[in-house]
C-alpha cells in the first residue's frame, strides 16, 4: 500500500514535470510565431523606394500607370494578376515583398 502511494507520486512528478515543459514548448513557439509574423509584415517601406520600383517594374509592357488612375480595390485586382501576364511575356515577376510595396504606394496615392 505505501510502496503504492509512492509510486504514485513519483509518477505525478514526472508528468507534472513533462507538463511544464509542453507549457515552455507552447510559449517558445508562439513566440517564434510572432516574431516570423512581424518580421513578414515589416517591409521597410519607404515611399521613394516604392516610386522606384513601379518606375522600374511597370514601364515595360505599358506607360507609366500613377496611382490615381485606379481605385484601392482595383488596384488588389490589377496586382493579383499581373505577375501572371508578367511570366507569360517573360518578363521577370514581382517578388511578395515587391507586390506589397507596389500596391501601399498606389493605395497611399490614389
Ligand atoms: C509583362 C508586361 C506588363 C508589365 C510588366 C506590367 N503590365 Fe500592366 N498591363 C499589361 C497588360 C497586357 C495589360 C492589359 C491587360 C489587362 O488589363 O490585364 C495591363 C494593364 C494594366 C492596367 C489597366 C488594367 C485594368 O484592369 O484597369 C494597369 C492599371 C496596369 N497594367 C498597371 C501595372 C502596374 C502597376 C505594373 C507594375 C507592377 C504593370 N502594370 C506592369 C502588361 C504589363
Amino acid at each position: 500500500m505505501i510502496e503504492k502511494v509512492k509510486s504514485e507520486s513519483v509518477y505525478s512528478h514526472i508528468l507534472k514535470r513533462q507538463l511544464v515543459f509542453k507549457n515552455m514548448l507552447l510559449f517558445l513557439s508562439i513566440f517564434i510565431g510572432f516574431f516570423f509574423f512581424f518580421t513578414a509584415c515589416s517591409d521597410n517601406y519607404n515611399a521613394s523606394e516604392a516610386k522606384a520600383l513601379v518606375e522600374e517594374k511597370c514601364v515595360k509592357c505599358h506607360k507609366l500607370p500613377t496611382p490615381d488612375v485606379r481605385t484601392d480595390e482595383q488596384w488588389d485586382k490589377i496586382l493579383a494578376r499581373k505577375n501572371d501576364i508578367m511570366a507569360k511575356r517573360n518578363v521577370p515577376t514581382l517578388s511578395r515583398r515587391e507586390k506589397r510595396m507596389i500596391l501601399r504606394y498606389m493605395k497611399e496615392n490614389n
